[in-house]
């Protein structure tokens, strides 16, 4: 019994200047394992008469338990301090400055897309959606295009496969198709902004074949082209954040308006560069025109009773003119260098006050 007394000294002693996890462990299979001390203890019963069996596996048990309890206690309190040295070594400091994220870019497109919507959104304009893939009527009939007209073909149209009623559907060239879809499902007045993916088989350093044109149609009793020009100079210096921005309205031709005008702007070409509201010269920016009288009554309705103006112009072009963006091909290629020189971070994007419904 002495013997097992020097047993339970020693053993508690070992537990109680273990310092980690893995020293307690060595001392469990040490003391309890298979081959441990106290397994040994227990091996000896066998050998035993009954009393001294007795009274030797009450001990031998009571030490096992002693040194179970002792273990336990002793796992519990190690683990504790472990954690806790965890948690100081790996605490994380909130005073840290943030590490820098890579963010994203919004495409100048987005952003002109956006700016034009702002713009048109202050003077009570709402946007107006149609599809990509239109039939001939929309596209040139109904405005007043006829068939073998040359717009036909100077528009270099996408044409589909004849569909089963034998008309051609087309990839739109212009977003002037909206307009009448929207005068023929609503009656005036109307104040819309079109902007969307328009399609020409055109390729080069100022034409793609996908490209984005924005649209406008005001339609109303008594709108007359003073309402045109004066929303029209109005977006011009908005647009280009200059407020005595020359503007100019040039008589042009287009089937769908009546009179047509084209708007140029201001500028300089001196020295070879394009610097915008200098100077004595002058840029195209879009198309516009009081709506053709013909097309009204193709949308059902009566020219004697309402009248408007339309305008139309390219999302792109304005986006090169105002950023410097000097290849239109590059606004299609992905490529992340340029994103970030001419992309713009989404925070800085011009809010929408009004307008929209
Ligand atoms: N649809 C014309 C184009 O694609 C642009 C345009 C001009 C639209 C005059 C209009 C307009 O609504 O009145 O070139």
């Amino acid at each position: 019994m002495a013997g097992l007394d020097d047993l339970k000294a020693d053993l508690l002693a070992a537990i109680n200047a273990a310092d980690s996890s893995d020293a307690l462990e060595k001392l469990r299979v040490e003391a309890l394992g298979k081959k441990g001390r106290i397994s040994a203890e227990l091996a000896r019963l066998g050998k035993m008469d009954a009393e001294e069996r007795k009274a030797f596996g009450q001990a031998v048990n009571q030490l096992k338990d002693q040194v179970t309890d002792a273990l336990a206690a002793a796992k519990a309190s190690l683990s504790q301090a472990e954690m806790n040295s965890r948690l100081a070594a790996e605490k994380v400091d909130v005073t840290l400055p943030v590490r820098p994220e890579s963010q994203g870019r919004l495409h100048p497109l987005t952003r002109v897309m956006e700016e034009i919507a702002a713009i048109f959104a202050d003077m009570g304009f709402v946007i107006a959606e149609g599809p990509d893939i239109e039939s001939d009527y929309y596209n040139f009939t109904a405005l007043n295009i006829p068939p073998e007209h040359p717009a036909r073909q100077e528009h270099d149209t996408f044409y589909l496969n004849v569909g089963a009623d034998g008309s051609r559907p087309v990839l739109r060239t212009h977003t002037s198709p909206v307009q009448v879809r929207t005068m023929q499902t609503t009656a005036p007045p109307i104040r819309i902004i079109v902007p969307g993916r328009t399609y020409r088989s055109d390729h080069d350093a100022t034409h793609s074949p996908m490209f984005h044109q924005c649209e406008g149609l005001v339609i109303g009793p008594d709108i007359h082209m003073g309402h045109l020009k004066a929303v029209l100079i109005d977006f011009c210096r908005a647009f280009f954040g200059m407020e005595d921005l020359p503007v100019r309205f040039r008589p042009s031709y287009f089937p769908f308006t009546e009179p047509s005008a084209e708007v140029d702007i201001g500028c300089s070409r001196a020295g070879g560069g394009l610097q915008i509201g200098a100077g004595e010269d002058w840029l195209e920016i879009l198309g516009s025109g009081m709506v053709n009288p013909r097309v009204l009554a193709n949308c059902g309705y009566d020219p004697d009773k309402v009248q408007g103006f339309a305008f139309g112009m390219g999302i792109e072009r304005l986006a090169m003119l105002k950023y410097g963006i000097p290849d239109l091909r590059t606004f299609y290629d992905s490529d992340l260098r340029w994103l970030r020189h001419y992309g713009f971070v989404p925070s800085d994007m011009p809010a929408l006050h009004s307008g929209l419904v």
